[in-house]
């Protein structure tokens, strides 16, 4: 596989040497965690063909069986203080629906915040991981982001056919899993060059992307739901919501279910 990418990838493209392929890991953000603590540089990538133990945010597991699709982390240490990195997954997303446009030929949409989606379905999703200096600074930034690539629907287990996709069940499509990781890949590396100048246009590029804003939406935080309207994002890359008592909130936690998604009738 890591010859197959090398091959895609551009001459330009300046951390091939940091590119790490396994055929198996538990996950790649966890096993990224631990080369950022022994200091690996910026740029650093891995990709496993299979991943024993992806996961999501809210611990969820996320399927990475072999051969299917890419999971991909890679470690960023840009010099600021967390606060500067609020739009960090926002600027992963479109980055990742540039990369699916230019590997599989159709621009994928986003459901706020970190999953990538077409149609009623969800292609894949992006886990943000910040580690902090001791100063309050950011040590490093581990991006996560797992895309199904080659399943069929058959591919998927009956609990979950409703709500999973693929970038060949969307495109209608073979994909080549090399190139889409290539251009993966390509797209970070120009998102990380852009992310502390660009701030304004990344979020403008996101809310183009952004197929909640609009939506009917429920957000569900501890055991209680709450129904509204996405209406916007704002510039920390929280979804502003009127909710149904009239109130208009920033949303940055808790889980955002849109109506008509994911099975959300
Ligand atoms: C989500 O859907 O909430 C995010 C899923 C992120 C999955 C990717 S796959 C590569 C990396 N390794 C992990 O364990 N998670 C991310």
């Amino acid at each position: 596989m890591k010859e197959q990418i090398l091959t895609c990838l551009s001459p330009g493209y300046p951390w091939k040497e940091q590119l790490q392929c396994f055929l198996e890991v538990d996950s790649t953000n966890d096993r990224l965690k631990q080369l950022a603590a022994q200091g690996a540089p910026h740029g650093t990538v891995l990709i496993a063909d299979r991943q024993t133990g992806g996961h999501g945010r809210r611990g969820r597991t996320f399927l990475s069986p072999a051969g299917m699709g890419i999971y991909l982390s890679i470690l960023l240490r840009p010099d600021c203080a967390p606060g500067e990195l609020m739009h960090l997954t926002c600027a992963t997303a479109i980055a990742m629906c540039g990369a699916v446009e230019q590997a599989a030929g159709f621009r994928p949409g986003i459901k706020w915040t970190n999953d990538l989606v077409y149609g009623r379905k969800k292609l894949g999703g992006i886990l943000t991981e910040l580690g902090l200096t001791s100063q309050g600074k950011v040590d490093f930034a581990i991006i996560g982001i797992g895309i199904n690539c080659c399943q069929r629907e058959d591919d998927f287990a009956p609990e979950i056919r409703e709500i999973a996709g693929s970038l060949a069940m969307a495109s209608g499509q073979e994909i080549s899993r090399a190139k889409v990781a290539a251009a993966m890949m390509e797209a970070l590396e120009k998102m990380d060059a852009a992310l502390l100048t660009k701030k304004d246009a990344m979020l403008a590029q996101y809310r183009r992307d952004c197929i909640t804003i609009g939506r009917e939406i429920s957000l569900l935080r501890g055991d209680q739901v709450r129904h509204g309207r996405a209406l916007d994002v704002d510039d920390n890359g929280a979804l502003v919501v009127a909710f149904a008592d009239g109130s208009v909130e920033a949303v940055n936690s808790g889980e955002v279910s849109v109506r008509g998604m994911y099975g959300y009738l």
